[in-house]
């Protein structure tokens, strides 16, 4: 309410040296791809949203030309920022110290429907800190990346895509064609929740319980998050629901196998089986639930988001494929020295995050009145209650932060090679931010996990095949996370 009298007057609500121009709710005759907020017909294409923000800035030359905002009486100021010196100063701004910046809880209410409130990825404040020392044992790197336990882990990864990807040799080879036509995802989307299920939880699930029933009902239990968050405004449980129509009723079975899913994953917790062993806490399994839940859809779409998106890649670009294929043809064991010395193939994965990342907004609100400064000494203070959309898509792919001038390459274009410039600058990571894991105290704690899951898949699926993509043109599918629009359909033939 007291922003109202200012709000009405049209007075811009950020100060400093660096501020963001406004956008208007409705602009007709702009040419804008659509309006800057979400509504049942354009949520299905947030990308199409964020770009909005941005319709027409790049004539604007000022030092706030990355960054937008919409601004509407009643309502918290949403900010929109394409640039990443903000980004890693609001990134790294963020925790549960007063005047940090909190998680904007806003676009993941579906999440929290679906999976419980006090997670690791929704909570804020000492619920966050909480949950984020109790996670911070099994999916550390010191933990995850022992030896031992990183050979079990490895071992155990790297045969359920071994047995994989022979099913999938064999089907080749008994065809008698010379290769086949194939839609990757579902294949990789089963092998990464039979890792994690299975190999990191420690259950004992079928491959084909996997791929028949629990990853059709993960998947619409995503879809449905995602529709849940924009149009069940009223915030309805499903339960509630009377099942009169197919789609509810189909919702309430998924989220029944959702549940099953989660019940196996932590009754292995009690035999002491997969990560339960690094596990050093004595809360009860309904306190960890909600957080199970957030890591079996959320890892399954990231890691899948990241290995599809990798693979397309290089569906599209044959020299970059062999270049792979010649660093992991000898590689037996992926372990981290092997890995560290593919420095091609890591040049390829660190690509994918930059050009396609998974997560392709990072959400953040204002919980004070905030000044932040970047690295190169620009300032900006952000009102109390502020929205703030880190657009990591656009970001990445513009040509003031990646292009040809920074890095030798069109930002929009997939070339693994810009890494080798930006390593013969002297550009260590720090100046290089890609935001793929985020940053800062809340960066992605499954980082190592993912890391080691998309490396394992995507070298095995090079070392055993050559692919190539059916369309020139990738183009994106965005939900919860962003995946290639068309599967990642290949024409795949052995090697
Ligand atoms: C390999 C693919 C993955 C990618 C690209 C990825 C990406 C990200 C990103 C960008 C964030 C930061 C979100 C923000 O700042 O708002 C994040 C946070 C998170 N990730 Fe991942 N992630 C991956 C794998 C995983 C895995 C395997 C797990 C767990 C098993 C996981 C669990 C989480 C959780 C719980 C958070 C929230 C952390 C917090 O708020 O403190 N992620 N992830």
């Amino acid at each position: 309410m007291l922003r109202m009298p200012r709000q009405l007057c049209r007075l811009n609500p950020f100060d400093g040296d660096c501020i963001p121009k406004p956008v208007r709710l409705f602009h007709p005759g702009s040419g804008r791809p659509t309006v800057p907020f979400p509504t049942p017909w354009n949520f299905s294409e947030p990308i199409r949203i964020l770009e909005t923000y941005f319709w027409g800035a790049d004539e604007d030359q000022g030092p706030g030309r990355h960054n937008r905002y919409l601004d509407f009486p009643g309502f918290a100021p949403v900010l929109v920022t394409r640039d990443p010196g903000i980004i890693r100063a609001i990134t790294t701004n963020t925790g549960d110290k007063q005047g940090q910046f909190d998680r904007d809880t806003l676009p993941s209410t579906g999440i929290a429907r679906a999976t419980g409130k006090d997670t690791l990825l929704f909570g804020n404040g000492p619920i966050w800190r909480r949950q984020r020392k109790l996670a911070a044992s099994p999916f550390g790197k010191t933990s995850l990346f022992q030896p031992e336990m990183f050979h079990e882990f490895e071992d155990t990864f790297r045969q359920t895509i071994l047995a994989r990807l022979e099913a999938l040799r064999n089907h080749l080879a008994q065809s008698g064609e010379s290769s086949i036509r194939i839609e990757l995802e579902p294949e990789i989307k089963t092998v990464m929740l039979e890792m994690l299920v299975n190999n990191f939880f420690g259950a004992e699930l079928t491959y084909d319980e996997l791929r028949n029933r629990h990853v059709p009902a993960l998947e619409r239990v995503i879809d449905h998050i995602v529709r849940d968050t924009v149009i069940n405004r009223l915030g309805i449980p499903l339960q509630w629901l009377p099942s009169y129509s197919e789609r509810v009723s189909q919702s309430k079975k998924d989220y029944a196998a959702f549940e099953e899913l989660t019940d196996v994953s932590l009754a292995a917790r009690h035999e002491q089986k997969g990560l339960w062993k690094q596990f050093k806490s004595d809360a009860p399994d309904k306190a960890l639930r909600s957080n199970v839940k957030v890591f079996l859809a959320g890892a399954l779409e990231a890691t899948t988001s990241y290995a599809t998106w990798a693979l397309s890649h290089l569906a599209r670009n044959q020299k970059a494929q062999e270049q792979v294929y010649d660093e992991v043809k000898d590689v037996e064991e992926y372990t981290p020295e092997e890995l560290d010395h593919a420095n091609y193939f890591n040049y390829c994965l660190n690509e994918t995050l930059r050009l396609t990342p998974s997560l392709y907004f990072l959400p953040r609100r204002a919980s004070a009145d905030t000044w932040i400064e970047t690295s190169d000494g620009r300032r900006l203070k952000i009102p109390f209650g502020t929205h703030v959309l880190l657009d990591v898509w656009h970001a990445n792919r513009h040509e003031d932060h990646w292009g040809v001038d920074v890095t030798g390459f069109p930002a929009d274009e997939f070339a693994p090679d810009r890494w080798i410039n930006l390593a013969a600058q002297g550009r260590g990571s720090k100046d290089t931010l890609h935001f793929g894991f985020g940053h800062g105290p809340r960066v992605c704690p499954g980082k190592h996990l993912g890391q080691l899951e998309v490396g394992l898949v995507v070298g095995a699926i090079v070392k055993k095949f050559k692919f190539r993509a059916v369309h020139a043109e990738n183009k994106v599918r965005a939900g919860v996370s962003t995946k290639p629009a068309d599967g990642t359909l290949v024409d795949l033939e052995l090697r």
